[in-house]
């Protein structure tokens, strides 16, 4: 991820970073799969472990990981709060957020979120320090605080165990993403679809924050 290239015609990439592309989607959208895809599963499922009957919340559930987040966690059984703006909010209750509430106040000194508390809270906005630590106020006793944006405190007390979020190229666990989109099981959303020529102006929009979701750039 922090080698240059990612928008070159030809890469070399290890076999076992690589899985065969879904067939049921363009094949440009596939290229919306990998990073959202496998950053969501390693969070619910290596990380906190998520299993049916659980209470997971997803702040940021409106982006690109978020959306994978949310889908994967309600076929896991789990029951899903999703905090995201209200533009999302139809798409992810008919992906399996079970509740959809609007964007949390880090300005109250307490966090308040109905539902709370969770058994797992996954962050996914770039919170400050403070916020970041605030969201295990939202974590039952011995619950999960993920993030993978700032990292949470090591050791927020009452049990909770915390942990950043780094994506890791996992070829197996891309496979199985792969057969439940070509399953119908797990919709790949695309927020955009732009000329590689806009390439640079994508970059800029990205930077200033005016992006969200994946953008999928296609050769002119
Ligand atoms: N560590 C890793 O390995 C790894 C891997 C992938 C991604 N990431 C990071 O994880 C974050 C999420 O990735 P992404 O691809 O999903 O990004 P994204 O598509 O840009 O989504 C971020 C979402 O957060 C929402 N948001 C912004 N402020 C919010 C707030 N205060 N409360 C709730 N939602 C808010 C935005 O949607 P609305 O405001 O419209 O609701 C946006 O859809 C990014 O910072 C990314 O860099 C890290």
């Amino acid at each position: 991820m922090d080698t240059s290239g990612a928008a070159a015609d030809y890469v070399l990439a290890p076999a076992n970073a690589l899985a065969v592309a879904p067939r049921t989607v363009e094949l440009a959208d596939a290229a919306a799969l990998p990073v959202g895809g496998l950053t969501a599963w390693q969070a619910l499922f290596d990380h906190a472990e998520l299993r049916a009957g659980q209470t997971v919340l997803i702040n940021g559930a409106g982006g690109a990981v978020g959306g994978f987040a949310v889908q994967l966690a309600h076929q896991q059984g789990a029951h899903v709060t999703a905090v995201a703006s209200e533009r999302h909010a139809e798409r992810l209750r008919a992906d399996g957020a079970d509740k959809v509430v609007g964007h949390l106040d880090h300005q109250a000194s307490a966090l308040t979120v109905a539902g709370q508390p969770f058994d797992v809270v996954l962050n996914l906005v770039r919170t400050s320090e403070a916020d970041t630590a605030a969201l295990a106020e939202l974590v039952r006793d011995g619950g999960v605080l993920l993030s993978t944006t700032t990292a949470p405190p090591e050791n927020p007390g009452r049990d909770i165990r915390t942990a950043s979020v780094f994506l890791l190229s996992k070829a197996d666990q891309l496979a199985e993403l792969v057969t439940r989109v070509d399953r119908g099981e797990l919709r790949i959303n695309v927020a955009a679809r732009r000329p590689l020529t806009e390439l640079a102006a994508i970059h800029d929009a990205a930077v200033a924050g005016d992006l969200a979701g994946k953008t999928v750039l296609t050769p002119a």
